[in-house]
């Protein structure tokens, strides 16, 4: 135990919808990034990144209604260091309660040369005029200098020196490529900090990727040398392997507080709840035995552990599943569990909906509970899930049917309601089940998506488990998730393409045209 005045509290900056969302595969539609901000704040980040305004009209929408809603976190925008782009981040966070504008640009040899075509000078002048410009609207503004671990440290000492001069509150360091190693960051972290001007009157970020993963511990390694801020993302999602995972690094803060004299204010009950929530959203699940989160994170296999953990605990578990907000309530739901059961459940996965919703998530839970004895935390967060961050729905399943079998090949029927009231029916036939559904459901709206992506499997274990489809298809340079859930896997199939389809749907529009454009940095 250590005595809290010695503890540092540590900024938490999430970018999960900036940084994880940008990252292929787990792009999400502004429903979903709204439930995930809301999931977000109740996790009590200091900071969440809502996403990069001035990359499409969408992203900014999207930031927009995010910064309208949080109360109790900063939200920030990215930009890149171009008046354009500053105007649109203080357009979308107008209404925040608390906005951040963080603006970034490359301090690397190889990126000023090749990627900015910029002198060492230029740069300099560029990002103390876009943080200048930014402050204009924004009293909090963070300033990036991206590729940092590769840049000069002299140089991002006097990048950011001007940066703080001009206004920036916060600077930051990424190792954008992964390639740090611990001790040389933490080493970096604490030269920045001590060789560049005006550092008093700044809060020192860093922002690491995980290409040899090391993010966590590169992020830890700065945190010795000095960092005040940790940017990072739910699940480590992110670009190429990902971001520093926000939920390893917390929770290595609040185990090893004693060795590592800092902690957050994130309440660690939340954190389970939040990664199950961003691989349901994102349809990247992670893999089983990941830190924190993984399946078998608590699960003790060998004899000898058991009977260590049955006799205490602490013999082989550092920390508790409760403390991550894994539930181990033994309490059964099935169809006698009532509706205050039910509830009760909810608020211990630390769900919250709103009433309308939960009228339509028991209801679904006691159809479901008639057709499985046991309906587990899983089955609910699923229900959920399929309850709240959904698109309108332009196509609905009406019936469906196939018929298959070792000789033929398959036939699908389908018949789907559009949402002007129309019954479309058809039948294809296909390679299989599946393939003859989705050609029937592709003849019907008009459109051949390709499928990217399709993965089926058990909530539950048992054969009455629900199945959980996820797919991603494509069209245009887009992609879209469809998730859905069923005691039938032909149905949760049919369910999840649809899902995608409306999805489609709804960002195209009746044209089938894209309308939102998406560019990366
Ligand atoms: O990886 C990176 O350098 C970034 C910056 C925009 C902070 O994502
Ligand atoms: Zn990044």
């Amino acid at each position: 135990m250590t005595n809290n005045e010695n503890i540092r509290r540590i900024t938490i900056f999430d970018t999960t919808l900036r940084d994880g969302e940008q990252a292929p595969g787990c792009s999400m539609n502004p429903q979903e990034k709204l439930e995930v901000a809301r999931r977000l704040e109740k996790l009590g980040v200091d900071i969440m990144e809502a996403g990069f305004p001035a990359s499409s009209p969408g992203d900014l929408e999207s930031v927009k209604t995010i910064a309208g809603v949080i109360k109790n976190c900063t939200v920030a925008g990215l930009c890149r260091c171009v008046e354009k782009d500053i105007d649109a981040g203080r357009e979308a966070l107008a209404h925040a309660v608390s906005p951040r504008i963080h603006v970034f640009l490359a301090t690397s040899p190889i990126h000023m040369e090749y990627k900015l075509k910029m002198t060492a000078d230029q740069v300099v002048e560029r990002a103390a005029s876009a943080v200048r410009y930014a402050k204009k609207f924004c009293a909090d503004v963070e300033f990036s200098a991206e590729d940092a671990s590769r840049s000069d440290p002299d140089f991002v000492c006097r990048v950011f020196g001007e940066a703080i001069a001009a206004g920036a509150a916060t600077v930051n360091i990424p190792d954008t490529v992964g390639y740090a190693m611990p001790g040389e960051f933490g080493a970096l972290v604490r030269y920045i900090r001590e060789h560049t001007p005006g550092a008093e009157q700044a809060k020192f970020s860093v922002h690491v990727h995980n290409d040899l993963g090391l993010a966590v511990a590169n992020s830890l390694a700065a945190i010795q040398g000095g960092a005040d801020q940790i940017e990072c993302t739910i699940n480590g999602i992110g670009e190429r392997a990902g971001n520093a995972s926000l939920e390893e690094i917390v929770m290595a803060l609040r185990v090893r507080r004693d060795h590592l004299k800092a902690d957050t204010r994130i309440d660690t009950t939340q954190i389970y709840g939040t990664s199950r929530l961003v691989t349901q959203v994102t349809g990247v699940k992670v893999q089983p035995n990941k830190a924190i989160v993984g399946d078998n994170a608590f699960a003790h296999e060998a004899g000898i552990h058991q009977h260590g953990v049955l006799a205490n605990r602490a013999t082989y578990e550092i920390m508790t599943p409760e403390s991550v907000g894994i539930s181990k309530n033994q309490m059964v739901l099935g169809k006698h569990s009532g509706r205050h059961a039910f509830e009760d459940r909810l608020r211990e996965l630390g769900i919250s909906v709103d009433a309308q919703t939960l009228e339509t998530v028991f209801a679904e839970f006691k159809n479901l509970a008639d057709k499985k004895k046991v309906v587990s935390d899983r089955d609910i967060e699923a229900l959920v899930m399929g309850a709240a961050a959904s698109v309108p729905e332009t196509w609905k399943l009406d019936h469906w049917a196939v018929n298959t079998g070792s000789a033929l090949g398959a036939s699908g029927t389908i018949r789907l309601k559009h949402k002007n009231g129309d019954t479309h029916k058809l039948v294809a036939m296909g390679d299989g089940p599946i393939d003859s559904i989705f050609k029937a459901i592709n003849k019907i709206i008009g459109k051949e998506p390709e499928l990217e992506l399709y993965e089926i499997g058990a909530i539950t274990g048992g054969s009455s488990s629900q199945g959980e489809t996820m797919v991603k298809i494509a069209m245009h340079d887009r992609r879209w998730n469809g998730r859905g859930v069923s005691t039938d896997v032909v149905e949760s199939s049919i369910k999840a393409y649809i899902a995608a389809i409306n999805a489609m749907e709804w960002e195209l529009g009746e044209k089938g045209e894209v309308n939102r454009e998406k560019w990366g940095k």
